[in-house]
């Protein structure tokens, strides 16, 4: 299948499969739902999801039961950015193309809609509604994957050196940390949820988790270059805002940037290459992903 098509059908797919979600919040105060619904279901590519999809369909097997797992770390994303553009982080007004989440709601709302996404992205891990057909030694080693890598010692960690060292001299090695941690984490986890739930065994799980590290770093390494040269309206937020930040263009320059985003892209592609015809889609996300203008 073409790769336009494929996104275009799992991105409906995953959509509908959050609204689904999205309406389980019956109860919860008006505000609040609606600070959610802004972000959650504001034009994001769902990169993630469609990862951990192609990934568990690479072993073969439906992605169906997958879906509510896929859309949970979609939740983590999202608030990962909620919190991310707040006045203390990286302070950005335009998100997506549109006011970030603080710049409607209020400072107090967004990081509560960004806590409410989290914490409830770990109720669908667990509610039964939505993962009976997993079995549970399986949802807890998926659990763990999603926990360990939003965590103190995944994302978290990356976004807390992001912020320490924004203005500082800094090194290559704390760049790594930093990109390793804040970006290629989740999208490591969500190629590893969907060949966990795919049911690959430890030495093609081995490939497929050298695949997502690759592309995990190349994501952030365009980010970066976005930044430095992308196109505001595509990308949808503020350009050029990274200055004082540790990023590839600070400590490698855009020639070089490029030149080992491309390198990533290959050796992403080199690491699935034994799975053949299985690793089609999974390779041409690469090649996406290393030419993405949004
Ligand atoms: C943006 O992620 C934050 C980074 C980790 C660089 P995406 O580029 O996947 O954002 P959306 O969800 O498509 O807006
Ligand atoms: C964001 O990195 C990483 C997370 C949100 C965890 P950036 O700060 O570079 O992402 P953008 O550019 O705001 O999307
Ligand atoms: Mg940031
Ligand atoms: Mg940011
Ligand atoms: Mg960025």
């Amino acid at each position: 299948m073409e790769l336009g098509t494929y996104l275009h059908d799992k991105r409906i797919i995953v959509e509908n499969s959050l609204k689904d979600v999205f309406s389980s919040f019956k109860n919860t105060p008006g505000i609040l739902r609606d600070a959610m619904e802004y972000m959650l279901f504001s034009n994001g590519k769902r990169i993630r999801p469609i990862l951990a999809i192609a990934a568990c369909e690479a072993n073969k097997k439906p992605s169906d039961d997958l879906l509510p797992l896929a859309c949970s770390i979609e939740m983590i994303h999202t608030y990962s950015l909620i919190h991310d553009d707040l006045p203390s982080i990286d302070n950005d007004d335009i998100r997506r193309g549109r006011p970030t989440c603080h710049k409607v709601f209020g400072d107090a709302v967004a990081i509560l809609a960004g806590d409410a996404l989290l914490t409830e992205a770990f109720r669908i891990l667990s509610d039964n509604r939505y993962t009976e057909n997993i079995s549970p030694r399986t949802l807890k080693k998926i659990i763990f994957e999603i926990a360990s890598a939003a965590g103190a010692d995944g994302m978290v960690g990356g976004q807390v050196m992001d912020i320490l060292y924004d203005g500082k001299e800094g090194t290559k090695n704390i760049l790594n940390y930093i990109h390793l941690h804040k970006t290629t984490a989740l999208i490591r986890a969500s190629v590893r949820v969907g060949a966990i739930a795919g049911g690959s065994r430890a030495s093609e799980l081995k490939r497929f988790t050298k695949y997502a590290e690759c592309i995990g770093l190349a994501f952030q390494i365009m980010d970066d270059i976005l930044d430095a040269e992308g196109d505001e309206e595509l990308v949808g937020k503020r350009l050029k805002k990274d200055t004082g930040k540790q990023t590839y263009i600070k400590h490698y320059g855009i020639v070089t940037s490029k030149i080992k985003l491309e390198q990533l892209i290959d050796e992403a592609i080199g690491s699935i290459e034994s799975l053949g015809d299985r690793a089609k889609i999974l390779s041409d996300l690469a090649r996406y992903l290393g030419n993405r203008a949004t």
